[in-house]
């Protein structure tokens, strides 16, 4: 979702903030826009990619030391050039605004502000922040103080940043429910939305705080934290040495990035159980040193996400019930946030997102606790994240950065840590036996190889890949913990390929979708060999019988064969009830195999964002 970069520096900042909105692509935008102060305040806008940004930029010979720029996501108003940000506001000075996030009083504040005598050039709420800011400057002339008066009348959530044409070598920025983090560079200063956006230029990194607003110089920065609007104070925030590499935001010899996402799962799930690789045993501090006293009173589970990691919730219920015997709720944090559930305060929240920064993730959560749940752990990818801050308890994901909007590693290094999760609940429960704990410790450690091992179906994907591009709907099935398999499936499948897809429970077959199976209609089933096969095959015959093709994922030594109608690929083996992370890694191949047929954008699918920061 939306992107932002500001630098003020010695040196010229367009390379710097081109190169910074490039690497914040993959949140997904519609338009992109740079403003900055050189023979006056000027902005170029286009609603093609950043490299069409960059064309313009050479263009325009456009070159300036303090500059903000952005990839916008459009909420308010079509994805145009005129609604494309940086906006403007001309009073005594002219102010640039770029903004993430959705103002929620924007019409309130238009009215006020149209009475007043300003002009709307936008559909957007982020002019009503440019205004805001011109009127407060006629009672004060300095931008920072005119920024933090217009941030006390704003209500929703929101980064910003904002320059001015009088006093071009500075920038104010200011957050408050979106994310925005400062750079501190040796030849000047920077704001970004995430902290791969200023690697070329920095790795010491300041994470604002909700209700922080920062002034950035060329030679040094102030912050202020306004969330109690009686005592607005300067504060030290600390300075963290990024740890992300620079060629974890690279391609190297991959052509997409999720492709390279999903051919790094070995590796990072790998990382993301090191801890336990090495033990004979697992141990709560996993989660944070409070841990083993909060999970000894957990009496039931309720897990919060959105999308993917939403899945990711929805098989970890299987896990705790069937391993640890505790009840377990899981709910999209989006109908979880406005409904009125009834809280348990020993149940441990559990809240699940690969950025840590999805709006209603952050949003259920707050609820839950104000309801009364006294105790919640993040399952996060990305440790500075807003998430990660609100918990009582964390586990980090070590995916690395996740560039493409298709989830794919951050999926297999949840279930990971949520079986870790699950182990630990059941463990502490009495309910793990010594010899379990290792065998499935074991069966941990093989993870990494028998995901390398999955990855060598594609060859096999690809012939079916170019069937399915030509199909325009598509049925998955599954029964048990990987029914949640299937519904991913069908996500990654719709979400790149654009092909319509929809998962099911294979026992509901027969209570709808069975109506709308011919032969145009792809099946795909994951069989893996446990208890449930033989209902499944059940199924398959309803489905084969109507006409309809299958397209099955078993396990080596499956009971079911290739036969007309019926196209099997085989997992080399078969991995219990880690199960569902193997059977994952086809489906992520099929759709993106199918994306490459249909020569859609892969990395960032038409309309989507990868962090969803608004409602
Ligand atoms: C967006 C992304 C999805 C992701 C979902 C939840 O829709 O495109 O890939 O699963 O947000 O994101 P989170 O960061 O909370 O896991």
């Amino acid at each position: 979702m939306c992107g932002i970069v500001g630098a003020v520096a010695r040196n010229n900042v367009v390379p710097i903030l081109l190169e910074g909105l490039r690497r914040l692509e993959y949140r997904g935008y519609d338009s992109a826009g740079i403003a900055l102060v050189s023979g006056g305040l000027r902005r170029l806008r286009t609603t093609g990619r950043v490299a069409e940004l960059g064309k313009l930029v050479d263009e325009q010979a456009f070159q300036g030391e303090t500059g903000i720029a952005h990839t916008r996501w459009a909420t308010h108003g079509a994805p145009s050039e005129r609604n494309a940000h940086p906006h403007f506001s001309a009073g005594a000075t002219k102010v640039a605004v770029v903004h993430n996030g959705i103002i929620e009083n924007h019409e309130v504040l238009r009215q006020r502000l149209q009475v007043a005598g300003f002009e709307f050039l936008s559909d957007t709420d982020t002019e009503v922040i440019a205004h805001l800011i011109t009127l407060n400057l006629r009672k004060t002339p300095d931008l920072f103080e005119a920024v933090l008066c217009s941030v006390a009348e704003l209500q929703g959530a929101y980064a910003i940043a904002v320059m001015e044409e009088a006093r071009p070598e500075r920038i104010v920025v200011a957050r408050n429910g979106a994310p925005l983090l400062l750079g501190l560079g040796e030849h000047g200063n920077y704001a970004a939305s995430d902290a791969s956006a200023l690697l070329p230029v920095t790795r010491y990194m300041i994470y604002l705080e909700e209700g922080d607003v920062a002034e950035l110089r060329c030679d040094g920065y102030r912050i202020v934290n306004c969330l109690d609007s009686s005592s607005t104070r300067e504060v030290m925030r600390a300075v963290h040495e990024s740890e992300l590499t620079d060629a974890a935001v690279e391609l190297g010899p991959y052509a997409h990035f999720m492709q390279k996402e999903i051919f790094e799962q070995p590796g990072v799930i790998a990382n993301t159980l090191e801890m336990v690789l090495n033990a004979h045993s697992i141990s709560p501090q996993l989660f944070g040193s409070d841990a083993e006293n909060i999970f000894k009173h957990t009496d039931s589970i309720l897990i919060l996400a959105c999308g993917t990691s939403y899945h990711a919730g929805l098989v970890a219920r299987y896990w705790l019930e069937s391993m640890a015997g505790l009840a377990c709720n899981v709910e999209i944090a989006s109908e979880y946030r406005y409904r009125d559930p009834v809280a348990s305060p020993h149940a441990l929240v559990v809240a699940i997102s690969q950025s840590g920064e999805t709006a209603d993730t952050l949003a259920a959560l707050g609820y839950a606790k104000s309801l009364g749940h006294r105790h919640s752990l993040a399952i996060c990818n990305v440790p500075e994240s807003a998430l990660v801050r609100q918990t009582d308890l964390r586990f980090l994901t070590r995916a690395g950065p996740e560039i493409g909007v298709a989830s794919t590693k951050a999926f297999t290094t949840q279930l990971a840590a949520l079986m870790l999760l699950t182990m630990t609940l059941a463990k502490l429960r009495g309910k793990l036996s010594s010899e379990h704990e290792r065998g499935m410790i074991t069966a941990l450690r093989h993870l990494p190889v028998a995901l390398q091992r999955v990855l060598q179906v594609e060859p096999q994907i690809k012939v079916w890949a170019e069937r399915f591009a030509q199909k325009r709907h598509a049925l998955f099935l599954g029964r048990g913990m990987h029914y949640p398999i299937a519904m991913e499936g069908a996500l990654k499948l719709k979400e790149i390929s654009y092909i319509h897809a929809e998962a099911y429970a294979a026992g509901e077959l027969k209570h709808g979708p069975l109506a709308l199976v011919d032969e145009d209609m792809p099946v795909v089933a994951i069989a893996p060999n446990n208890a449930l096969l033989e209902k499944l095959k059940s199924n398959l015959q309803e489905v084969r019988a109507r006409g309809g093709e299958l397209y099955v994922f078993v396990d080596a030594d499956s009971p079911i064969q290739q036969s007309e109608g019926i196209h099997v690929i085989s997992l080399p083996e078969h991995a219990g009830l880690l199960s569902p992370i193997l059977h994952t890694i086809p489906l992520q191949l099929l759709a993106y195999h199918v994306a490459l047929q249909k020569n859609t954008d892969v990395d960032k699918p038409r309309n989507l964002a990868k962090s969803v920061t608004v409602e």
